[in-house]
């Protein structure tokens, strides 16, 4: 089932931690990235045949499925952080340790060898084998968790401090915040690519902002950025989980941070997070407009809409979770349960949405059986 929640604590101006947000406003964040030579913004794609199918006045998708050569946009965090790592400690080899879905860990594995150091990740027990292969294919140790996501991060946790490696979480909580921080930090160069396009010095030139959540570090990143750039001009953020994985709709009806009530078990395996970040939290709560939770099937017509383009529109691989903005956009425009909700947002003709395709396809087995589904719903 979708369910959708308007922020009840939405502030117009919020006031964040200022250790959080003066590891936003570095400006050594777009420079770190530049001096990896497979940097590139990547490309903001416009859907012009499937906006005028919706009745939407446009759609942009920010393409992330080639990012770095990985599939993901995770690597933007992991390379920031672990960058910043090397640059304040001394010289020498160390074992950088994360837990993971697969994104960050793929991320973290291939930022450390890049910059010839080593890892180790912890992967959740239901784990598909084209994620563990693709971490150890960039040289990494990998160990399964009997577990989910959130048990795997109590085991690099704890496997960390007892080995002295460095942990590079992209998730926060009490006593563990600087990595996480530098993460998010990474994050803002997908927004700010944008600068040469639509986000001008005043306008963002678009209305909507899908932003796809797991620990909700990279919808929070997003929700700082518009917020901090925009203000009263910024454009509503709507967040999206997976309904069997959605902690940050339940901290939402709850005012405060709480587990996911869900079973755990969803596609969007990225996305397949019980707890939210310490650290993205207090952003989500006051910066973001709606909580969206959608069940698989969605992501499933989302990834088919964008690999089976409407008229002339442009191919898009879009993997589960990176998916599940298109994934919300569908439902609110399609589910008549979400009806209400659309008109509340004031979703129409005249919006302008702008999608995050966060994945491409990291399960190839898994996508070509999605894809293989055609159907519309
Ligand atoms: C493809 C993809 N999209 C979105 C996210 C969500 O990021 P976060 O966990 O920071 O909310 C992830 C997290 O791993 C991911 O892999």
């Amino acid at each position: 089932m979708c369910q959708a929640i308007f922020n009840p604590h939405f502030c117009t101006n919020p006031e964040f931690s200022t250790d959080l947000t003066a590891a936003f406003e570095r400006p050594d964040i777009s420079g770190c990235h530049r001096s990896f030579s497979e940097y590139q913004p990547t490309p903001l794609v416009t859907l012009p045949a499937l906006a005028a199918k919706l009745n939407l006045g446009k759609i942009r998708v920010k393409d992330e499925s080639r990012r770095f050569g990985l599939k993901a946009f995770k690597v933007l965090g992991a390379s920031y952080a672990i960058s910043r790592f090397l640059e304040k400690n001394p010289p020498g080899d160390y074992i950088f340790c994360t837990a993971t879905d697969g994104n960050h860990g793929r991320a973290i594995a291939w930022t450390a060898r890049r910059l010839a150091q080593k890892a180790i990740i912890y992967m959740p027990r239901d784990t598909v084998s084209a994620r563990i292969e693709a971490i150890r294919g960039e040289g990494a140790i990998v160990h399964i968790v009997d577990g989910s996501y959130d048990d795997a991060v109590r085991q690099a946790v704890e496997e960390a401090r007892k080995n002295g490696w460095q942990m590079i979480a992209d998730t926060a909580w009490p006593g563990y915040t600087s990595v996480p921080a530098d993460i998010m930090a990474g994050y803002t160069t997908l927004f700010s690519e944008m600068e040469q396009s639509i986000h001008s010095p005043d306008k963002p030139g678009i209305d909507f902002v899908f932003l796809p959540a797991g620990v909700g570090s990279f919808a929070a990143a997003g929700v700082w950025y518009y917020l901090n750039r925009y203000r009263h001009n910024r454009p509503r953020l709507i967040i999206v989980e997976p309904t069997e994985a959605a902690c940050l709709l339940e901290s939402i009806r709850a005012g405060e941070i709480s587990v996911s009530r869900g079973t755990l078990r969803t596609i969007m395996a990225g996305l397949n997070c019980g707890t939210p970040s310490l650290l993205a939290w207090p952003f989500l709560k006051s910066g973001a407009d709606l909580f969206m939770a959608v069940p698989d099937k969605w992501a499933e017509e989302a990834m088919r809409a964008y690999y089976y383009p409407t008229g002339k529109d442009p191919r898009i691989i879009s993997g589960e979770s990176g998916s599940a903005g298109m994934a919300a956009l569908l439902a609110l425009l399609k589910s008549p349960a979400l009806s209400e909700t659309k008109q509340k947002l004031g979703l129409g003709p005249d919006s302008r949405v702008l999608l995050i395709n966060t994945e491409g396809d990291t399960d190839p087995d898994g996508f070509g059986q999605v894809i293989a589904r055609k159907k519309d719903l």
